[in-house]
């Protein structure tokens, strides 16, 4: 297929454009380049062996949005632009809704205007909200408690409401768990701007060195060690659910279908400082700090329906994550070339 993959520059957008590739799609990538260097493109293209068909421009423009569709036609989508920092999102929910769902709006306009029915929407567990019992299952009622997490659940409504009076749409709903990794080669990886929000690049950061300790937030959690519980996958399965997903929708005939993207396992903040210990060969020096608003006790997935449905389950293990992130963080200790 030729598929138009939003925000391909972006952590998981270029592992799926590698893999899209090496499973014969052709691939048209659109990013702004708000929240990726232009560098990864070189790294995307000595991985996949030929040049990146890529348009760098904003997707809320809807003029540039619906000029690519007429000059490059594809045959679906994958939506991965976006903003996706939580605390940035309370600070500036302005952007954040304006962002996230004007790319949509867009996308969606130009992919009606041109008979293009297929998408997969880079969605996300967070849209389960704070209360959710574990494990999450997709038919749990969505909402969130973050800017952020309203796009998501903004735009997963927007997409129903949309396939709904469009009998040629087919659209996958994937909800990420925490994607975490790097790619095996050490090339591409998780390369987040100024202080990583994330445990695993923060602790990577530790490793190499940029960073002194890592700040545990809070160990007086209900959990075995009292440190905040989550689904970590690695985003080469990830990516590869993708695809899977792709295949899927073109044999499916719900307008929507929702898939959760994790292993179902679920690793504490001091478990994976200590799979990373033992990826990077070094004890990490932590404190433990007050817990950090918002964030809830345990989140792992029930990935059944994907297993059943897509045909596909996680693969890497935690220790494959750590030793694929510590391969990219200590190949490239600054992340990729400004
Ligand atoms: C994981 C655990 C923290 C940093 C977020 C978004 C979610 C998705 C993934 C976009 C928690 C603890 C963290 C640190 C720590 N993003 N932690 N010290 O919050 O589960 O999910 O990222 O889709 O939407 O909400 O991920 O990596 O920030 O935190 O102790 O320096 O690590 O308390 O228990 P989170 P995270």
């Amino acid at each position: 297929m030729r598929v138009l993959v939003s925000g391909g520059a972006g952590f998981i957008g270029s592992h799926t454009v590698v893999q899209l590739v090496a499973a014969g799609h052709d691939v048209v990538v659109v990013d702004s380049f708000a929240n990726a260097k232009p560098s990864v493109v070189a790294r995307i293209e000595a991985l996949t062996g030929q040049p990146l068909e890529l348009h760098a421009f904003d997707l809320t423009d809807r003029d540039k949005t619906e000029q690519l569709f007429a000059d490059e036609p594809v045959d679906a989508v994958i939506h991965f632009a976006g903003f996706k920092a939580v605390g940035e999102s309370v600070e500036q929910p302005l952007a954040y809704y304006e962002n996230n769902l004007g790319t949509t709006f867009s996308l969606l306009r130009a992919m009606q205007r041109h008979g293009v029915g297929t998408l997969v929407f880079s969605s996300s567990a967070t849209v389960y909200g704070a209360d959710a019992p574990v494990p999450m299952r997709e038919d749990l009622p969505t909402s969130a408690t973050n800017p952020y997490g309203w796009t998501k659940v903004m735009q997963e409504q927007v997409f129903r409401d949309v396939a709904a009076t469009d009998p040629r749409m087919r659209i996958a709903l994937l909800r990420y768990f925490n994607p975490v990794g790097a790619h095996p080669s050490g090339t591409m990886g998780e390369d987040p701007a100024g202080i990583p929000n994330n445990l695993m690049p923060y602790i990577a950061q530790v490793a190499v060195g940029l960073r002194e300790r890592l700040g545990v937030f809070g160990d007086d959690y209900p959990t075995p060690d009292g440190t905040g519980v989550r689904d970590y996958i690695h985003v080469e399965d990830l990516a590869a659910g993708h695809i899977a997903a792709l295949h899927r929708l073109t044999q499916v005939e719900d307008p929507v279908s929702v898939w959760n993207l994790g292993t179902g396992q679920g690793t504490s903040v001091l478990e994976l400082l200590h799979a990373f210990e033992r990826a990077c060969g070094r004890e990490l020096p932590y404190e433990v700090l007050p817990r950090r608003a918002g964030d809830i006790a345990e989140s792992y997935a029930d990935p059944t329906r994907a297993h059943n449905e897509l045909g596909w389950r996680a693969t890497r293990s935690i220790d494959d994550m750590c030793a694929d992130t510590w391969r990219w963080q200590s190949q490239n200790p600054q992340g990729y070339p400004e």
